[in-house]
């Protein structure tokens, strides 16, 4: 299964990046060449997904290098932690960006050369994050595949797919892994009201890649368990707490809680850059609050009256309890999250 598309490439002094704002109607790249241009393409949904916004950002902190690598040393620095505050400050959920960020500024950190050869190890540093963004996608994809049934249909919820990440995917890369193994799968799509993630862009990728699809709206999934249509359920994450609480698109806390009612296993793919290890619980995710426009506009039609109070909460939470397994590219675990995702943490590969 080879993708007709990149979400995000990296050239020699720019990274082109898929406007997924356009998909699926038109297949447009954005020329990313600045540390804001990286910023703006984060906080305006050109790309987006955990892991796709930290290689995002990672290039995003080796551009402003390139900006600053004339400069002294000191001044060099300074702008590269302002650089990384400013990145950071794109989106607030999603852990990888952060996680991204503090390891481009430990390379940087840790180099005493000069500002020009920092900044070509800044640039192997970002290729080696999209890289290994890459090959544990493919691990998990691996592991998890064991997890899908033959025969299974699957719900999916929001998009964590190739999309979403450097390449693969995270809970799309299990089904693409499962497929690749000889499974016959289903997969049905949640349309993730507001922005249409599912809609727009998990029903196009794995169209293209030639899977059984089928798309409901988020209202529809409790019925389709109810007749036991759904087999299991798989989604991404956007940070994972130490107590195996996930944060993840809108919508997921009750995609979960269904397929507990529904006894169906409820199941969470992500890389060990998602698990924020400074955060025992959910109760800590800041969760972002996007625009009230998303709410009251469908396809930039008002469908709501003149000055009706929104909320538009971007993420929810789903406990652990919830959760059968999370599979990530060390192992799949289980509960008691708390010493697995420890154990997870301390692993160097
Ligand atoms: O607002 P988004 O589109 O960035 O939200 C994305 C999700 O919630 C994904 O499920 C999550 O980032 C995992 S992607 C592998």
């Amino acid at each position: 299964m080879k993708a007709s598309f990149f979400t995000i490439l990296p050239r020699e002094d720019h990274i082109l990046i898929l406007d997924q704002r356009l998909l699926p109607g038109k297949k447009h790249y954005l020329r990313v060449r600045t540390y804001r241009d990286a910023h703006d393409a984060i906080r305006d949904m050109a790309v987006r997904g955990a892991p796709a916004i930290g290689v995002t950002a990672a290039f995003g902190l080796w551009l402003a290098a390139r900006a600053a690598r004339t400069k002294d040393r000191r001044t060099y620095k300074a702008e590269l932690e302002r650089a990384g505050r400013y990145l950071v400050s794109s989106r607030p959920t999603a852990h990888n960006l952060p996680w991204a960020i503090r390891r481009m500024l430990r390379v940087a950190k840790a180099e005493q050369s000069s500002p020009l050869s920092i900044t070509e190890r800044l640039y192997t540093e970002a290729l080696h994050i999209f890289h290994e963004d890459i090959e544990a996608n493919k691990r998990m994809g691996d592991l998890g595949a064991k997890l899908i049934p033959d025969g299974a249909t699957v719900l999916t919820h929001c998009n964590a797919g190739t999309l979403a990440t450097a390449g693969y995917g995270t809970a799309l890369g299990v089904l693409r892994s499962a497929k690749s193994a000889g499974k016959r799968l289903k997969v049905f799509v949640d349309e993730t009201r507001p922005f249409l993630q599912g809609a727009r862009l998990t029903a196009w990728e794995l169209n293209e890649d030639g899977f059984d699809v089928t798309l409901i709206t988020d209202s529809m999934a409790g019925w389709m368990m109810k007749q036991d249509l759904i087999d299991a359920c798989i989604v991404g994450a956007d940070r994972i707490a130490l107590n195996g609480d996930v944060a993840n698109k809108i919508g997921t806390y009750s995609v979960a809680v269904l397929a507990r009612v529904h006894s169906i296993p409820f199941y969470v793919a992500a890389p060990s850059s998602t698990f924020d290890a400074g955060i025992s619980s959910g109760r800590d995710i800041v969760i972002e609050e996007r625009a009230h426009k998303e709410v009251i506009t469908l396809s930039d039609r008002v469908i709501a009256p003149a000055g009706i109070k929104v909320r538009n909460p971007a993420f929810d939470v789903t406990p652990a309890t919830y959760i059968t397994a999370i599979i990530t590219e060390k192992g799949i675990i289980h509960a008691p999250y708390a010493r697995a995702i420890r154990g997870l943490l301390k692993q160097t590969t």
